[in-house]
């Protein structure tokens, strides 16, 4: 027993340092397990914020506001040093000439909204006349909108500013790459001239001035560039142009000499001097028609840049971007340019419009399962005047959800006009936003900027800056919001189109 007790005894006495090991050991192993733990999960972590970055854009929430000073910086750098180069402002925005008439009062979204519908309208029923050969369609459409909204606006959203006439007069012209005649306000305003920034141009003033003369041949090309057969006054040849939202103009065709920069000047330059004009064009004297038809300013000018002009919307109204003619003879720039061909869908490829193949979109990094066909159905063009991208309901419809999904975590809000998905960010100073690319043939990625995936002038309301057509039969349309900062290359001889990020801030 005496035997017993003390192999006991010392077993304990053995055992007891042994289970103190034991418990270290235990104590060491589950510090070193928690601090792998820990390891990995701070390298997760790493990795997912890495992720997040890859397919997200983190941001402070404010960076998706519009400035209410211009950045006069960047007029100097967004000129790019380029001689054919002209300034692009917003309408609306600070740094424009236009913005200076406080009595304008800048639209509030709904109402930009609103007459970004007429826009498409427009475009619709041009192409619609393009096809059908005859100008029987929407031809109530104009009324239909004046009815409802009371007030005409005018189509486009970016201003340039260019000489004309001798001695030449400064004129800011809305630029148009969705319509081919170039046209002003001009004295004596026989019918109507709407109020505007700087003073109407009178071709008695100017030395330069012709009229055309109504059996020439460049008469005979305003139905293909208005859609409206000739008139004559006197011999003298009548063009009319209509946009969407019942804004017009009438007046003579004529001839003028055209000052884009102090190297480029254009003798015999026709264009439209409006006698009466419908619409308030935001103050700016005119249009500036960059469509592919012969009586646009890129097919006029033709012989000295061979179609080739290209521009860049500034990210926010409060910086600036280019109109540049001619191919850049600047170096580097243009090598990230990537080049879609001009699309050959029947309806598009002898329009005015510039008709571009979507193949795909992507949200997040990861591609939506689209049908091609939905795609090709219509077809799609770009344009500078139509704010918010359409797309077909089916595409459309897929962005939606994957972007819903991946925004799931923010609290959703109203809609706005024609957008649907719009998000409260009240309470956020930063917020991550799915990334959004547009494929074009050739495999033309075309990533969207943060400012460009959302639309919003308050915080508490910020949407989802694309828009479903009606139907899958509509033709898409890459707009303006969407392009901001890209800069956008139209080759006409070469019948592509390129892309290149960060063309101007
Ligand atoms: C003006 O724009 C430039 C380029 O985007 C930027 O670096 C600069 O901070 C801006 N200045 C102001 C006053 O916003
Ligand atoms: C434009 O094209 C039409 C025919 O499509 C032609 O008659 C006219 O001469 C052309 N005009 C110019 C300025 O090239
Ligand atoms: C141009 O035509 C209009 C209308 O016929 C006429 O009143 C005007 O005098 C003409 N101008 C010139 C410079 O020929």
């Amino acid at each position: 027993m005496k035997h017993q007790k003390e192999i006991s005894s010392m077993a304990t006495a053995k055992i007891f340092p042994n289970s103190f090991a034991f418990l270290l050991s235990a104590l060491l192993f589950s510090l070193l397990l928690l601090s792998y733990a820990c390891r990995r999960a701070k390298s997760n972590m790493e990795y997912r914020s890495q992720d997040l970055q890859h397919t997200h854009h983190v941001l402070h929430v404010n960076s998706l506001l519009p400035s209410a000073v211009c950045n006069s910086s960047t007029q100097v750098s967004a000129l790019h040093k380029k001689k054919s180069s002209l300034q692009v402002v917003h309408k609306h925005g600070p740094c424009s000439q236009l913005h200076q008439d406080k009595a304008k009062k800048t639209p509030r979204n709904a109402d930009t909204l609103f007459q970004d519908q007429a826009r498409v309208r427009y475009i619709r029923s041009r192409l619609a006349k393009n096809s059908a050969g005859s100008s029987d369609m929407k031809e109530t459409d104009a009324a239909n909108l004046l009815a409802k909204d009371g007030s005409v606006v005018g189509s486009g959203d970016y201003v340039v500013t260019v000489g004309l006439g001798s001695p030449k007069k400064q004129l800011s012209l809305i630029f148009d790459t969705g319509s081919d005649i170039t046209w002003t306000q001009c004295q004596p305003c026989d019918g109507y001239c709407y109020d505007q920034m700087e003073t109407i141009f009178d071709p008695s003033k100017s030395s330069t001035y012709s009229n055309i003369s109504c059996d020439s041949a460049l008469c005979n090309s305003l139905l293909s560039a208005t859609g409206n057969s000739l008139d004559c006054s006197l011999s003298a040849c009548v063009y009319g142009i209509q946009y969407g939202d019942s804004s017009s103009s009438v007046g003579l065709f004529s001839k003028e000499r055209l000052t884009l920069t102090s190297t480029d000047v254009f003798d015999g330059f026709a264009f439209g001097c409006g006698q009466n004009n419908q619409g308030t064009f935001s103050g700016a004297a005119g249009l500036l028609g960059l469509g592919r038809d012969n009586l646009s300013l890129p097919s006029q000018t033709a012989r000295k840049y061979n179609k080739f002009f290209s521009y860049c919307l500034p990210s926010s109204p409060s910086l600036t971007g280019f109109l540049t003619f001619g191919k850049d003879s600047g170096k580097g720039s243009s090598k990230s340019v990537k080049f879609t061909p001009l699309s050959r869908a029947a309806g598009l490829q002898d329009s005015s419009f510039y008709g571009l193949d979507i193949t795909g979109i992507s949200v997040g990094g990861r591609r939506l399962s689209i049908s091609a066909s939905v795609f090709t159905t219509a077809g799609a063009i770009i344009d500078s005047g139509t704010v918010i991208t359409r797309l077909p309901p089916t595409a459309y419809a897929a962005l939606r959800s994957a972007f819903r999904q991946r925004m799931s975590q923010y609290p959703m809000t109203d809609s706005l006009s024609i957008l649907d998905t719009c998000y409260d960010f009240s309470n956020y100073k930063s917020v991550s936003i799915p990334k959004i690319s547009i494929f074009f043939r050739g495999n033309v990625e075309v990533k969207i900027i943060p400012v460009g995936t959302m639309y919003s002038d308050t915080v508490s309301q910020v949407c989802l800056a694309f828009a479903a057509n009606d139907d899958d039969g509509e033709v898409a349309i890459f707009g303006n919001t969407q392009q901001k900062t890209l800069q956008v290359v139209h080759d006409g001889a070469g019948r592509r189109l390129g892309f290149s990020a960060g063309g101007c801030p």
